[in-house]
């Protein structure tokens, strides 16, 4: 590929010309390629388009559901968007082996989300202090015009607070600003009303008698919420007794099953993929509801680290013969603003769910989150994780080839006890086209 200037400027056509010329297609070929996987209706196109730059096209991936869940008592179809076979599967199996026993049972902890000023200053930080106090209430009186609609909603600034940093690097200090943003996710709000703060903050100092010289200046270095809001958590738990667990062996089926969970706690390894398997099913809930999935990726696996050893995000034990298994997790959701409205399948997974408020979001997708570690866990202790990997595997070769519904049949019971290959599954379908014994 070769260097351009002024791509973004381009219009679509010409972006697809270029880029086919630099990868040697025929005129229209691309267009014609990309254009496949077009939205017929070219206002809902231009919608998508706008949600990013450049864009040249849609790329789609699988947007499955999952009945049968049940949480607080109330059930839910959950709309999720992977392209990982089994995923769906396994969430739907979890979800129908707890309604039975109780479901999951969700509740909300906290709800604060956090952004800095993160800023340099010289000088006895005493003095910082004192003119920090001074101004202390004057910020929140600055800021209604910026806080006004989400007072209104329930929610605003929580908190300011001027924290001293010099013990890790010099003349480093932070203004945190703690905030209930409601339904919203609310990084608008957030750096909206940290960017004012730094300005407000900027001019006050310059107008502070009591600060004198280099004293004046806030050098502010960024405004930024964070993503880590260990202070907006929710837990998810289901319980069974182990009796009731329906296993072959039900205690052999509980030991192993703690016995998981806690090497994922001691062994960095186990807990990542651990964790990862609890991220396909978080991962997929948030981005059909239209959440910023990495932000609550990145946000999560700090938490992980929390104690100082990135460890498992759940637990379990047994307790008076029950089983008990949960997960406790930050989760910094939105069901009004950003993408929620704008996308229409972000819009129709929320009226799936029935339109949930932020924090029945959250309690939502924690139990996804656990009800797909349960079902990872439970395969990698009995059967191994293979076997359904397998069947979805080899349902996936098999739709690449050209094959009728009865010879797909005979492949699904021929590779019922075999190996499943790339290799084996052509060499299968050679034998049925050559009409021979396989
Ligand atoms: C695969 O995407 C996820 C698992 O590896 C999770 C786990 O091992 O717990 C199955």
């Amino acid at each position: 590929m070769k260097l351009i200037n002024g791509f973004s400027r381009l219009n679509k056509n010409e972006k697809y010309d270029w880029i086919a010329q630099e990868l040697g297609l025929k005129n229209g070929e691309l267009k014609k390629f990309l254009e496949m996987f077009s939205i017929k209706d070219s206002t809902i196109q231009n919608t998508f388009d706008s949600f990013s730059e450049n864009t040249i096209g849609n790329f789609h991936l699988p947007f499955g559901v999952v009945p049968n869940m049940i949480i607080n008592k109330s059930v839910y179809t959950l709309p999720m968007v992977i392209e990982e076979s089994s995923v769906v599967a396994a969430v739907g199996h979890t979800a129908k082996f707890w309604s039975s026993r109780g479901g999951f049972k969700a509740q909300v902890i906290s709800t604060i989300k956090v952004g800095h000023i993160h800023f340099m200053w010289k000088g006895e930080s005493h003095r910082l202090k004192s003119f920090f106090k001074k101004v202390e209430c004057l910020l929140k009186i600055e800021l209604v015009p910026f806080t006004r609609s989400m007072d209104k909603r329930g929610g605003g600034i929580v908190s300011i607070a001027l924290i001293d940093r010099t013990k890790d690097e010099p003349n480093y200090y932070q203004i945190e600003m703690k905030f209930e943003t409601c339904d919203a996710m609310g990084a608008n709000f957030i750096n909206t009303v940290l960017e004012e703060t730094s300005k407000i903050l900027q001019t006050k100092a310059l107008e502070d008698s009591g600060l004198i010289g280099h004293e004046k200046n806030i050098d502010v270095i960024m405004c930024i919420l964070s993503n880590y809001t260990p202070e907006c958590l929710v837990r998810s738990s289901v319980e069974c007794p182990i009796s009731e667990l329906g296993q072959i062996d039900n205690f052999e089926f509980s030991r192993r099953f703690i016995q998981a969970v806690k090497i994922a706690e001691i062994d960095i390894s186990r807990a990542t993929t651990h964790n990862k398997g609890i991220m396909n099913g978080i991962d997929a809930i948030c981005l059909a509801t239209g959440n910023d999935f990495r932000a609550i990726e990145s946000c999560l696996h700090t938490y992980a680290c929390r104690t100082g050893t990135y460890r498992s995000l759940t637990q379990a034990k047994i307790q008076d013969e029950t089983l008990f298994f949960e997960i406790t997790i930050p989760l910094s959701l939105g069901t009004v603003g950003g993408l929620t409205k704008l996308h229409p399948m972000a819009k129709f997974s929320l009226d799936l769910l029935g339109r949930p408020s932020s924090q029945e979001l959250m309690q939502i997708v924690a139990s996804v989150g656990l009800a797909q570690n349960f079902a990872a866990l439970r395969a990698l202790i009995t059967t191994g994780i293979q076997k359904g990997h397998m069947k979805m595997h080899l349902s996936n070769i098999l739709d690449s080839h050209n094959i009728d519904a009865v010879q797909k049949e005979s492949a699904i019971e021929y590779f019922s006890n075999k190996m499943v290959s790339v290799s084996a599954v052509r060499d299968f379908i050679q034998s049925l086209s050559l009409n021979l014994p396989s």
